[in-house]
This record gives C-alpha cells, sequence and structure tokens, in this order.
C-alpha cells in the first residue's frame, strides 16, 4: 500500500497530469508521431540574415517547415520537416471563407551557453488543443506535436539568433481545408508550423512606453464569444481599428467591455495594473479568465513570478475605467502595462478617452516592476541554468 502510494505522489511530480490524461485519451489512429518523423532537408539553403541586420517582425523565415495533414478517412498522415514551400489550397477552401483558422506563437531563445531552449511551450500546447477543438478542428497529441516542433527548430537551429533580446518566433497554424463551400466542420485539415528569427523589440536594456485608444465603441470579444481563442477571425477585423487608434496619434487600441467599461486587453497584449487598491492594498491586477480575455502565457508568467515574490497582492478581478480615473486622480497608479510573447512587458503611458489624454505615470515610477519583470524573465529565457520553464531544443 505505502509502495503504491509513493509511486503515485512520484508519477504526479514527474508528469503534469493533465498532460498525461490527454496523451492517454486520444485514440491512437487520431494522432501523429514524432517517431514517424520524415526529414527533407533543402537542397537550396538560403543566406542568414547576419547579427547587424535589423530583423523586422514576421518577415524573415528559416529554411524549414513542419506539416501534417489530416482527413477524417485516415486521420493523421506522417509529420513531415521540409523545405519551406508555398501552400496549395483550393479555392473553396474553408478556412479562407469560414475562418477555419487556429494559430499560436511562442519563443525559442539562445542562451549564454548557445542552447536553445522554448519558453513554456506546454501552454501553448494546451492553448492550441483547446481552440482546435473549439473549431472542431482535429484533436492531435500535444506531446508529439512538441516533439516535432522541436525536432523542426533542432533542424533549423543555427536560424536561432545569439544577439540580446533576439529570438526565434515560433508559428503554428491548423487550418480547416475542405473545399467546399458548406459551413461545417472541416474533413480535412493541415497543421504547419514555421520560424522567424526576430530581433529585440526593445533596444538595449531600455522600454518604450505606447499611448492606446480606449473607444468603447469598438468591441474586441464578448461573453460566450471566441476572444478567449487565438482564431484568426478575432485579428483581421482589428486592423481598421488599429488605424483609427494611429489617426488619433494613439499607437495601440485599449479594449474595453460592457456599459462600465472594463479594461479588458491592450492591443494583442493582456492588460496589468500595479497600484494601490481603493482598499490601500499595493496590488498587481489583472482581469480574470473570464471567457473574453486570451489567457496569455506570459500573462500566466507574471502572475506566476509575482506570487512567488509575495512582496504585494497579486489578484484577477474586472478593472473599471471608472477605478482607473480615480485611482489616476489620487495618485494610487504606479505602472499600467500590456504583456505578450513579443515584447514580454510593454509600458503605458498615455489612454485617450472620452477624448481626453490620461496620462499614466508609468515611466516616472522606473518603471521598476516592468524592468524587474523584464529582468527576471531574461535571466530564464537566456539563462544557462536549467529552468522547469525552459525546454531544450
Ligand atoms: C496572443 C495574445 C496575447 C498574449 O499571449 P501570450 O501567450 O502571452 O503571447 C494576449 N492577448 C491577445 C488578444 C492575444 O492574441
Ligand atoms: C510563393 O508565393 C509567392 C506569392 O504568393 C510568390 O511570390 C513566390 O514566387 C512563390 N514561391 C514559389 C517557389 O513558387
Amino acid at each position: 500500500m505505502a509502495a503504491l502510494a509513493l509511486g503515485q505522489i512520484w508519477s504526479r511530480k514527474l508528469l503534469p497530469v493533465p498532460w498525461l490524461l490527454w496523451g492517454l485519451r486520444g485514440c491512437a489512429s487520431t494522432n501523429f508521431k514524432a517517431a514517424d518523423l520524415q526529414l527533407q532537408i533543402t537542397k537550396e539553403p538560403r543566406k542568414k540574415p547576419s547579427p547587424s541586420d535589423s530583423l523586422v517582425f514576421g518577415k524573415t523565415f528559416t529554411d524549414h517547415m513542419l506539416m501534417v495533414e489530416w482527413n477524417r478517412k485516415k486521420g493523421w498522415g506522417q509529420p513531415r520537416i521540409q523545405p519551406f514551400q508555398n501552400l496549395t489550397l483550393h479555392p473553396a477552401c474553408s478556412a479562407l471563407h469560414y475562418s477555419l483558422q487556429l494559430f499560436e506563437g511562442l519563443k525559442a531563445y539562445r542562451g549564454q551557453d548557445q542552447q536553445v531552449r522554448l519558453f513554456r511551450p506546454w501552454l501553448n500546447m494546451d492553448r492550441m488543443l483547446r481552440t482546435a477543438l473549439r473549431l472542431c478542428l482535429p484533436s492531435f497529441d500535444k506531446v508529439e506535436l512538441l516533439e516535432c516542433i522541436r525536432r523542426l527548430i533542432e533542424v533549423d537551429k543555427a536560424w536561432v539568433p545569439g544577439g540580446t533580446g533576439t529570438s526565434l518566433y515560433v508559428r503554428p497554424v491548423l487550418i480547416g481545408t475542405e473545399d467546399s463551400l458548406g459551413v461545417n466542420s472541416a474533413s480535412q485539415a493541415l497543421l504547419f508550423v514555421i520560424l522567424c528569427p526576430v530581433g529585440s523589440y526593445f533596444p538595449g536594456d531600455s522600454v518604450t512606453p505606447v499611448s492606446l485608444l480606449a473607444d468603447p465603441t469598438f468591441i474586441r470579444a464578448w461573453m460566450g464569444g471566441v476572444g478567449d481563442y487565438k482564431v484568426g477571425g478575432n485579428y483581421g477585423p482589428t486592423v481598421l481599428l488599429q488605424q483609427e487608434a494611429q489617426k488619433k496619434g494613439c499607437e495601440q487600441v485599449l479594449w474595453l467591455y460592457g456599459p462600465d467599461h472594463q479594461l479588458t486587453e491592450v492591443g494583442t497584449m493582456n492588460i496589468f495594473i500595479y497600484w494601490t487598491h481603493e482598499d490601500g492594498v499595493l496590488e498587481l491586477v489583472t482581469p480574470p479568465l473570464d471567457g473574453i480575455i486570451l489567457p496569455g502565457v506570459v500573462r500566466q508568467s507574471l502572475l506566476d513570478l509575482a506570487q512567488t515574490w509575495g512582496e504585494f497582492r497579486v489578484v484577477e478581478r474586472k478593472i473599471t475605467m471608472k477605478e482607473l480615473l480615480r485611482a489616476l486622480e489620487e495618485g494610487r497608479v504606479r505602472e499600467v502595462f500590456g504583456s505578450g510573447t513579443a515584447c514580454q512587458v510593454c509600458p503605458v503611458h498615455r489612454i485617450l478617452y472620452k477624448d481626453k489624454h490620461l496620462h499614466i505615470p508609468t515611466m516616472e515610477n522606473g518603471p521598476e516592476l516592468i524592468l524587474r519583470f523584464q529582468k527576471e524573465l531574461k535571466a530564464i529565457q537566456y539563462g544557462t541554468k536549467a529552468h522547469k520553464w525552459m525546454l531544450p531544443v
């Protein structure tokens, strides 16, 4: 009995339980396996960017990509690592017509020891599978997909830049490729992963603040909708509003929600406020995952880090514009910032709301917490010591 109990405790410690369950739940015939990977190396390797080239986000791609096809009859095909190439799609492809499409975004970092590591990729696999099920796209084994991605990065390892703040952006995509115009669940699908070397978001150890347009007539996501999933359909329609913000001299959109003008997200980032709450307690607050908030990996990581520090209250709670206005008036706001894979943590210094420019004193306050988060994340991502958040490639 005692031995059995001990065994159970051990297996819990070694294997994250939900992962184990998912792995077992998937029917064998509907999963692809990393052990079946077909490797086709390019005969025409392209010139890699030199360390002095500035890399514009998402414009430079590596030599290879991962590709796996699925159809309802045969299930998943064999995964392939193949030369980076164009897709051939039927003009009726359901991803193009009805947005049966989802994506992920994560990064691999080259450490000071030259080891390349992925940052918390398990959370991206969780989110991707959850989104696939929401769109009735085929499920897959997260452990196997992650291993395929690891192998892909291994093949293109020389493309992972080494400068400070640089990284390799990993973009997994799953699309329905049904070649008919009926609005149905797709009987064919394509999963692929492409890689982009990316430069530093902020030069050096500095951070540059952004200004936001907060206009309650624009709504990004709503209760019962799909704002908490990374589906392409959530992003295309925001481009116009991004332009609207720029016309009004702001860089990004602050997404408000509901009659009480809740602050939900910043562009494609989660939002945080570091302030003294009305009750006089210093806290870090971000909206809860109540259905309209994208469950960001960096969001979770900031909450985790702050919780382990235990120096101030860390809370997931609704935040309204009324509360923010009052806190600004009373001088209680220390820092407002966004979080996401692209920048990690991005300060906010101004919000245009009801035709008034509200100054946010983030930069005047250091920004102490933002720089601390940046430093701590950098140490984990580029560090030489193993960390449980990093998966070596
Ligand atoms: C991707 C995304 C985020 C940030 O998620 P990370 O996993 O931290 O990169 C936040 N909000 C929206 C709307 C997003 O699409
Ligand atoms: C891939 O498509 C782009 C445009 O969509 C085209 O410019 C390019 O030549 C294509 N590449 C190949 C190898 O066909």
